[in-house]
C-alpha cells in the first residue's frame, strides 16, 4: 500500500494542530486506500536550519536531520495540517521543508488548513509555491476549516461536518490518483 503521512505542522505549546490532524488521520484510515501514519513535526525538534551543506547533497551532519529525512523518505504522499500565521505559513513548516530535498521529490501533497475566517487558505497558497520547488505536486482539492475553535468540543477533540468530510474525501481520492501516477518517477529517482 502507498504510505500517507499526515504531518502536524504547528509546533507551539497549546496548539490545536494535533486535534485537527488526529481527526484527518482517522478519516484517512477509514478512507482505506493508503497506509496512513500520523507524524508530529514537534517530535523532531528541528532547530532553525543548521546544516552546512545544501540538502540536495544529503550530507546530513545532525541526528535531527537524519531522523527527519528518514521520516520524509518513508512516505509516498503527504497531507500537511497547517495553521495560518500572519497570512502565511508557520515558520516551523517552512523550516522543515527546507531541511531535506530529494526525500520530498515526486510526491503529491494535500493541505488541511485551519484558522479564523480564512480557514488558513492564505497560508496554503504560499505553501503550494514552496512545495513545487521541492518537486512535490500540490492538490487543487483541499480541506479548509474556518473558525477552528468552534469545531473543537469541550475535550478539545475536533468535530467535523458534512462539508469538511466531503472535502477530505475528495482530496484523498485525488491524492491517491497522483500518488499512484507518480510512482514510476519515484522508482526512477
Ligand atoms: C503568530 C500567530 C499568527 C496568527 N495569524 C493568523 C492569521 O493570519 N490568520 C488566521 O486565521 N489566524 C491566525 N492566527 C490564529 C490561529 O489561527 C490560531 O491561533 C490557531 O490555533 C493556530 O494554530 P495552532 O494552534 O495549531 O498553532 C495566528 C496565531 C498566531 C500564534
Amino acid at each position: 500500500m502507498l504510505k500517507l503521512h499526515t504531518i502536524i505542522c504547528s509546533t507551539r505549546p497549546g496548539r490545536v494542530g494535533p486535534s485537527v490532524a488526529r481527526w484527518f488521520h482517522d478519516f484517512a484510515v477509514r478512507h482505506g486506500k493508503f497506509d496512513a501514519r500520523l507524524i508530529d513535526l514537534a517530535e523532531f525538534a528541528l532547530p532553525v536550519y543548521d546544516e552546512p551543506h545544501h540538502p540536495r547533497t544529503q550530507k546530513y551532519e545532525h541526528a535531527h536531520t537524519r531522523a527527519w529525512a528518514a521520516s520524509v523518505a518513508a512516505a509516498d504522499a503527504y497531507v500537511f495540517v497547517t495553521p495560518e500565521y500572519n497570512y502565511g505559513p508557520p515558520p516551523s513548516f517552512v523550516n522543515a521543508l527546507n531541511y531535506v530535498y530529494k526525500e520530498w521529490n515526486y510526491k503529491p501533497c494535500g493541505f488541511v488548513s485551519y484558522g479564523g475566517v480564512s480557514g488558513g487558505m492564505r497560508a496554503v497558497q504560499l505553501e503550494k509555491q514552496l512545495v513545487t520547488t521541492l518537486k512535490m505536486m500540490p492538490m487543487v482539492e483541499g480541506v479548509a476549516v474556518p473558525m477552528v475553535a468552534q469545531q473543537l468540543d469541550e475535550a478539545g477533540n475536533f468535530r467535523s461536518n458534512e462539508l469538511i468530510d466531503d472535502s477530505a474525501q475528495t482530496m484523498l481520492d485525488e491524492l491517491f490518483k497522483w500518488a499512484t501516477a507518480l510512482q514510476p518517477m519515484r522508482d526512477g529517482a
